[in-house]
């Protein structure tokens, strides 16, 4: 019986049982609708970059940001108004495979004009993306990302809940993207295609709003291609509550600036004083300068208050590792780029030498082997515990991205109990990360530097049952 014919039976009074809803019985799974379109920002740049206040085309969507319920299943239609073909990735949120949106390993490109119905049931709440994962290195420049926020059942209690997307742009002189240089086999052999603009929520040093006293849920992504930020907050009591989505256990008191590779993010809790009304501004630290990029405009106080400790988020039911040796452990030898010793690579089932590799726009190698390959790095059963050794062989930082999981990492950068889906490694890291194989199918394990994928980094693991 349809559900239509249900709803008929169900009015005329003829499924009427006591006590029982139908809707409970026929639970309509709620259906969105995420046109990707071209969108025009206006950025008035002030200081040599272009500032005739004509809008920069970028692509986006009709939405500014996502968000869903934890453990409640929704369908994302997808419709594709762009003149490129596109998936979307749900960058963190553990999915079935076939909807993880890797455009040629689990699904076709949406063409032009077609449609695609993503369905998840988001097991984690916390902040995630979603983002284009076809031709990335020049979807992603263009601007094809959304932040995406998955509520706890239970609401977490702060005064406000602030979101800072970074973002970093390259503007031509005509004040537009500079899509020229998408594709410079230099800027992909060095740290990838730096811009010449940042931004925070799409928007040009934008004015946030707080008042005096508050305790602010700041959740910061860094949707870049690969400049890595270096987030200077107002010096005030700040909390980590979270990284890559997943909670500490414990809130953790965090000082000085906070560093996110492209595609991490930080849940923060900042306790703003009860004296601290006035504009101050948020930087990102390059090379001794400081850029600003936002600013806090921080109103008068509402009621004096008393604070108590900041509480943890409620845990995510991610599976803990267990405390036994690794079913496997292997070592991903990465290596590559600008001054990097790499002679040769397997690339598409044959081994090519440096110049053959570059003239396939290949550049850097996952133990010797350069883009998808035919074969798995890792094939795994479900609860599997699996260990890999990064080793950054390289002169470069990478933000090595795994999908579909978290995993524990030992690295002189964070705390050992953080969960990461990225992880920042850098020159000469060796950083064994572990992790429970999650559900079937085929993984990507890349560096989010994404024009470092685009050359080379990228490989894949098969979980089997
Ligand atoms: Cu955020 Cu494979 O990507
Ligand atoms: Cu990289």
């Amino acid at each position: 019986m349809k559900r239509r014919d249900l709803i008929k039976l169900s009015a005329m009074g003829l499924l009427a049982v006591p006590g029982i809803s139908l809707a409970a019985r026929v639970p309509a799974v709620p259906r969105l609708q995420l046109e990707l379109r071209p969108e025009q920002r206006h950025w008035f740049v002030s200081g040599g970059a272009p500032s005739d206040g004509a809008p920069v085309a970028l692509w986006g969507s009709n939405l500014d940001l996502l968000r869903l319920r934890q453990h409640q299943p929704v369908e994302i239609e997808v419709i594709n108004n762009l003149p490129d073909e596109t998936t979307l990735h749900w960058h963190g949120i553990r999915v079935d495979n076939a909807m993880d949106g890797v455009s040629g390993l689990t699904q076709a490109p949406i063409p032009p004009r077609g449609r695609f119905v993503y369905r998840l049931t988001p097991p984690d709440a916390g902040t995630f993306w979603a983002h284009a994962h076809h031709r990335t290195y020049e979807q992603l420049a263009r601007g094809l990302y959304l932040p995406l926020i998955v509520d706890e059942a239970e609401p977490y209690t702060a005064d406000r809940d602030q979101l800072l997307v970074l973002d970093d742009w390259r503007l031509g002189k005509d004040g537009q993207l500079d899509t020229d240089s998408l594709g410079d086999m230099h800027e992909w052999a060095h740290g990838g295609r730096m811009g010449n603009i940042l931004t925070v929520n799409r928007q040009h040093r934008p004015q946030l709003k707080a008042r005096a006293g508050e305790r602010v849920r700041l959740r910061v992504l860094n949707a870049a291609n690969a400049r890595i930020m270096v987030l200077q907050l107002p010096d005030w009591p700040i909390w980590i509550l979270a990284k890559d989505g997943q909670p500490l256990s414990a809130p953790r008191e965090h000082a000085g600036p906070l560093v996110l590779s492209p595609a991490e993010r930080y849940d923060l809790l900042l306790d703003i004083p009860p004296n601290g009304e006035g504009s101050h501004s948020i930087y990102h630290l390059a090379n001794e300068s400081q850029i600003e990029i936002a600013r806090l405009l921080v109103d008068a106080q509402a009621a004096p208050l008393v604070r108590s400790a900041p509480v943890p988020l409620a845990a995510n039911p991610l599976p803990a590792l267990p405390a036994r040796a690794p079913d496997h452990r292997l070592q991903l030898d990465m290596t590559g780029g600008a001054m990097g010793s790499l002679r040769q690579a397997v690339y598409r089932g044959q081994m090519l030498n440096i110049d053959e590799l570059v003239q396939q726009r290949q550049i850097w190698a996952f133990n010797g082997s350069a883009g998808l390959a035919e074969q798995p790095l890792l094939r795994a059963r479900p609860g599997e515990l699996v260990e890999i050794e990064l080793h950054n062989n390289t002169r470069w930082p990478h933000g090595m991205h795994l999908h579909g999981h978290h995993f524990q990492a030992e690295s002189a950068r964070y705390p050992s109990d953080l969960w990461h889906d990225t992880l920042l490694m850098a020159r000469g890291d060796r950083v064994p990360i572990r992790f429970v194989a999650g559900t079937q199918g085929r993984w990507l394990l890349h560096c989010h530097m994404i024009e470092h994928q685009a050359a080379g980094m990228v490989s894949w693991i098969d979980i089997v049952v």
